[in-house]
């Protein structure tokens, strides 16, 4: 069989990794449930987390979808202005996003191949791997699952296409990315009839009119058709609410799709490249469980925001070889920060003064901090849209109060953590 090969390329070894749990997230006071690691975001490279999750974790993940770079040599940036009004370019703010270069295609292919070496590893027997990349890698990736894989699971390559401009002249403008999705096994989980969609109306009709349209095979126009391997979705744009102004951010309903055709409740499902958490987001919303990986704080902190405004399952956020760090960015208790914040007891109401705090994102509530693992009991989030992060946040269980810490984050991605007394 033909095999890709690049002189960088080698089996896989182990590196050094190891999980320090960061953060306890129960949201809005859920309480605190005893499988706390059930659902996990972690932050830090994903080859060492992947290396640290397979004592775990190996042969049971149920579906990985893996949007990694795609070697474009480009760099994305996140957008943090408010309501971006396509119109005035010139009120967005930038900050760090991701980068995407690679000194040549060696480098590129030395950061894929071992990656999917152990997606592969951690899955289920009937799991899947759905990896999306465009046209500048997927004919490499092609050869790499093949090799991994073997030819016979390509289970499909599907062809994401969507709309929008382009500054493109000189050729057609290149508007599709290509998924490609194989399975661990021979049998896997495909559940046909939760993606299902409503024939043409057109289609419909014929049908409805003469039974003999289909050439002796009637199509079941109340049960749907099974989709092709071409989807049209959207990109998630400026003005669509689920934008987050995280770059490259995929639409949920694609992922919906992935996820409901390749898992069933309470599988779990992973995304070690989960950006601004759109696979979690969509993993928790079914009813499956979920582990999302990003290297990046700013994209852990976006996923976790999300998955704050959209369900109220707790989750874990750990670090990958970060002990005892604070997480990236945070400074440790200022004088200012300190002044800014109030417990009222007989009310059990922490306040924030928001004029120490210009421009917060986010704030959260450690009623009992140890030093050691922030347990978030409540938190407050920026609208997306209109209006402030809430000033004031209520701690239901009066009796658990000790040592209370505060941590915030702001727009641009400073953060603070300071105690209350
Ligand atoms: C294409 S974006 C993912 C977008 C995501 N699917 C979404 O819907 O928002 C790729 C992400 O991979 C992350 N990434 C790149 N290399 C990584 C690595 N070695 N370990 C962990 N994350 C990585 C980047 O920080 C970026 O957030």
């Amino acid at each position: 069989m033909p095999e890709l090969y690049w002189p960088g390329k080698a089996t896989p070894t182990p590196v050094p990794a190891q999980l320090n749990t960061e953060s306890f997230i129960y949201p809005q006071g859920s309480g605190y449930p005893s499988d706390i690691y059930r659902n996990r975001l972690l932050w830090g490279d994903n080859l060492a987390a992947m290396w640290a999750l397979l004592a775990e974790y190996e042969g049971q993940i149920d579906l990985i979808y893996a949007d990694p770079p795609f070697y474009s040599n480009r760099h994305y940036p996140a957008r943090i202005g408010r309501v971006e009004d396509s119109r005035r370019p010139d009120k967005w703010r930038l900050a760090e996003g991701y980068p995407d270069h690679w000194p040549d295609l060696d480098a590129y292919l030395d950061m894929l191949y071992p990656r999917v070496v152990l997606m592969h590893r951690l899955l289920s027997p009937t799991g899947s791997l759905y990896l999306h990349l465009d046209w500048h890698a997927n004919a490499y990736a092609r050869l790499i699952l093949d090799e991994i894989f073997g030819p016979e699971r390509l289970l499909n390559e599907i062809v994401w296409v969507y709309h929008g401009p382009s500054p493109i002249r000189s050729a057609f403008n290149r508007k599709h990315d290509t998924i490609l999705a194989y399975t661990r096994g021979s049998k896997y989980t495909f559940n046909v009839d939760d993606i299902r969609t409503p024939y043409d109306p057109s289609t419909v009709k014929t049908f409805e009119s003469s039974r003999k349209a289909g050439f002796g095979k009637v199509p079941d126009l109340a049960r749907g058709q099974v989709p092709e391997d071409w989807w049209y979705f959207p990109v998630v744009a400026r003005l669509h609410n689920e934008r987050t102004g995280y770059p490259t951010q995929k639409p949920e309903a694609l992922l919906e799709r992935i996820i409901l055709a390749s898992s069933n409740p309470g599988d779990m499902v992973a995304d070690f490249f989960c950006g601004s958490g759109t696979t979690p987001v969509v993993a928790a919303r079914h009813g499956r469980r979920f582990l999302a990986v990003d290297k990046t704080w700013r994209a852990v902190h976006t996923t976790r925001t999300r998955l704050l405004q959209v369900s109220d399952l707790p989750f874990c956020i750990q670090g990958v070889n970060q002990a005892g760090k604070l997480p990236e960015g945070v400074t440790d208790l200022s004088e200012q920060a300190r002044d800014g914040c109030e417990f009222d007891p007989r009310k059990g109401q922490v306040y924030l003064n928001l004029e120490s705090f210009p421009e917060l994102d986010y704030w959260e509530v450690d009623p009992a901090w140890d030093g050691r693992v922030f347990r978030s009991f409540t938190q407050a989030i920026r609208p997306r849209r209109k209006g402030n992060v809430p000033h004031s946040l209520t701690l239901t269980q009066t009796s658990d109060i000790q040592q209370i810490c505060v941590r915030l984050m702001g727009v641009n991605g400073e953060q603070f953590q300071t105690m209350i007394e």
